[in-house]
C-alpha cells in the first residue's frame, strides 16, 4: 500500500484529481470507478475546474459507480445517480450513456448480476476512487462482508443509515437497503485510490492501512492489493503509527523521480 498523507482536505482533492487526470490521459479510453459520498465532492469540483480549463477531458471515459439505494429512483434527489449527475457528470465531456450507476429499481439480484458483466464487459477498472465509512467500510460492504463479494444486495448498519440519515429530509425514511459492488469486485480494479479525511476517519484508516486484514473492517482488504493508493489528510492519518516511514517513502520517491529528470 501506498500512504500519502498531505496537510488539508485539498491537498487530497487534488492529488487525487492528478490521479485521475492520469488515467484520463488523451489518446487513451480509460474506465473510472466512482464513489459518492461527502469525500470525493472535493475532487470532483477539482475534475470540472479542470475540464473548464482545457486540461482534462472525459470523452475516451466510461464510468462505474460503486453502490446505490434499493428504492430510490435515479432521479431522486438523495440517489447516488442523482448525486453523481450534479456533482460531476453534468459538467463535464462524458457521454451519458458510459456512465453507470446500479438501478435502486430493478430487481436487486438481476441488477447485481447485470452490473457485473457490464463492468466486465467494458474491460474491468483502471481506477477505482474509495472512501471509508467510519465503520471501515467500502462502497457499502460493511463489517463482516466477504472479503470475495461481488455486487450484491446489502442490508445497510445502523450506523450507516443514521451518518446517511443527515441527506433526508424529515419525513423521508432513508434508505436500508443497497446495491454495491462487492469487495471482490473492488479488488479486480487495477489501481484503487482511497481518500479519507477528517479526524472522525482516523480509526478507520489505521485499522484499514496498520490493522489485520479482516472481514470486520472492508477497508483492510485493499491490503490485498498490489496498487492501492490510500490519500489521507493529517487529521485522518492522526492514528497512523508509521506516518515517518509513509513520508520517507514518498521523499525516497521524489529524490528518484528528480534524479532521473536530471540524469
Ligand atoms: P463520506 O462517506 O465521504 O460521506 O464520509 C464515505 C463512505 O461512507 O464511504
Amino acid at each position: 500500500m501506498r500512504v500519502i498523507i498531505t496537510e488539508s482536505a485539498d491537498h487530497v482533492a487534488h492529488i487525487a484529481a492528478d490521479c485521475v487526470c492520469e488515467a484520463l490521459a488523451p489518446g487513451q479510453d480509460c474506465v473510472l470507478g466512482l464513489a459518492t459520498g461527502s469525500t470525493p465532492v472535493r475532487l470532483y469540483g477539482e475534475l470540472i475546474r479542470r475540464h473548464h480549463a482545457g486540461a482534462v477531458s472525459f470523452a475516451r471515459a466510461t464510468s462505474f459507480n460503486l453502490d446505490e439505494y434499493v428504492g430510490l429512483a435515479p432521479d431522486h434527489p438523495q440517489s447516488y445517480r442523482a448525486f453523481m449527475n450534479r456533482e460531476l457528470f453534468d459538467h463535464v465531456d462524458i457521454d451519458p450513456s458510459r456512465t453507470h450507476v446500479p438501478d435502486g429499481l430493478a430487481d436487486p439480484a438481476d441488477e447485481a448480476q447485470r452490473y457485473e458483466q457490464a463492468i466486465s464487459d467494458a474491460g474491468g477498472i483502471d481506477l477505482q476512487v474509495l472512501g471509508i465509512g467510519r465503520n471501515g467500510h467500502i462502497g457499502f460492504n460493511e463489517p463482516t462482508s466477504s472479503l470475495a463479494s461481488r455486487t450484491r444486495l446489502k442490508t445497510l448498519t445502523p450506523s450507516t443509515i443514521e451518518a446517511n440519515s443527515r441527506f433526508f429530509g424529515p419525513g423521508e425514511t432513508p434508505p436500508r437497503l443497497a446495491i454495491t459492488m462487492g469487495i471482490g469486485t473492488i479488488l479486480d480494479a487495477r489501481r484503487v485510490l482511497l481518500l479519507a479525511t477528517g479526524r472522525a476517519k482516523a480509526p478507520a484508516v489505521r485499522n484499514a492501512v496498520e490493522g489485520p486484514l479482516s472481514a470486520m473492517v472492508p477497508a483492510s482488504a485493499l491490503q490485498w492489493h498490489n496498487d492501492a493508493v490510500i490519500l489521507v489528510d493529517r487529521d485522518a492519518a492522526s492514528l497512523l503509527q508509521q506516518v515517518e516511514y509513509y513520508e520517507h517513502v514518498e521523499n525516497e520517491a521524489r529524490r528518484l523521480a528528480a534524479e532521473q529528470c536530471h540524469g
